[in-house]
């Protein structure tokens, strides 16, 4: 495994990769993330791992300062699968002159998220922008764990990067039904617990949520008494255009974003 710092030694030691894979991730590597590794190391002669923790997609500065960092572990992790390219940039490596503002993405960034995180999805499609126009993988692997920016990258890179293809890889979670995130790190044991109960809960009820709104209501009373400080939403909505779901074709899941204490958790069911 290459590790690399310089974008412009990179771009040299990739240039003749014809079928080159990439998962791009923030670092605080876990299963979630393995799981994107090893579907684009079997799919690809050639694999890519980013580790860059992108300031702008952070609305609170306490967030991102907060965002839990284990680089050496992740490195060894990383070795072990055998990856051939880890890349490890700096943030002028990235941005030398400023974000782009301008960029146009999906209109999906006004949902869900969106609405509590105004600027987010630009940061997210900015720097995927970046990192494929530096490597130029021919494929690019996201987790439908973040299914809305999955949705959105997938209309993006679909638009704007005919040569790279977006690859969805379906949510790894824990024994106790939580899905992994690096944010997890940052969770006490009794918060653990209450996450795999809402888990548990919202999958229980999946099928009284989508009949009805009053059981909406109840839920979210339940999650509160299960421990939550906040329910920032919880929708049902169609997994590909994030509105209101046709219950017969099935293609519909619970959206979820709440926070324990001051850790923001997401999920979809
Ligand atoms: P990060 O949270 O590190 O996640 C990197 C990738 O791993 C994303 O595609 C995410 O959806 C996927 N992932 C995380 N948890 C997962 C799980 N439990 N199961 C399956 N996949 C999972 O998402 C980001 O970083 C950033 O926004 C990024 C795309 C790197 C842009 O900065």
């Amino acid at each position: 495994m290459k590790i690399i710092l310089n974008k412009n030694k990179l771009k040299k030691l990739i240039q003749n990769e014809k079928n080159l894979g990439f998962v791009p991730t923030m670092g605080a590597i876990h299963i979630g993330h393995l799981s994107l590794v090893k579907k684009c190391i079997s799919e690809c002669d050639k694999s890519i791992v980013s580790i860059f923790i992108n300031k702008p997609q952070f609305n609170k500065k306490n967030d991102y300062e907060k965002y839990p960092r284990t680089l050496k572990k992740d490195i060894l992790i990383l070795k072990k699968l055998r990856i051939n390219y880890l890349y490890l940039p700096s943030k002028n490596q990235i941005y030398p002159s400023g974000q782009n503002k301008d960029i146009k993405i999906s209109s999906l960034e006004k949902k869900l998220c969106g609405k509590s995180r105004p600027g987010h999805f630009k940061a997210v499609v900015d720097v995927i922008d970046r990192f494929i126009k530096i490597i130029q993988p021919k494929k690019i692997y996201f987790g439908e764990k973040d299914m809305q920016q999955l949705k959105i990258i997938y209309h993006f890179v679909k638009k704007n990067h005919k040569d790279t293809k977006v690859i969805a890889c379906k949510t790894v979670r824990e024994k106790n039904g939580v899905a992994c995130s690096s944010r997890n790190l940052l969770l006490s044991l009794e918060q653990k617990v209450i996450a795999s109960k809402v888990y548990k809960l919202l999958k229980s009820k999946k099928q009284n949520l989508v009949k009805s709104k009053s059981a909406l209501i109840e839920i979210k009373k339940k999650i509160y008494k299960l421990g939550a400080n906040k329910i920032e939403y919880i929708q049902i909505l169609d997994i590909n255009k994030l509105i209101k779901p046709q219950i017969k074709n099935n293609k519909y899941k619970i959206f979820i974003a709440y926070y324990l204490g001051k850790t923001r958790l997401i999920d979809n069911i």
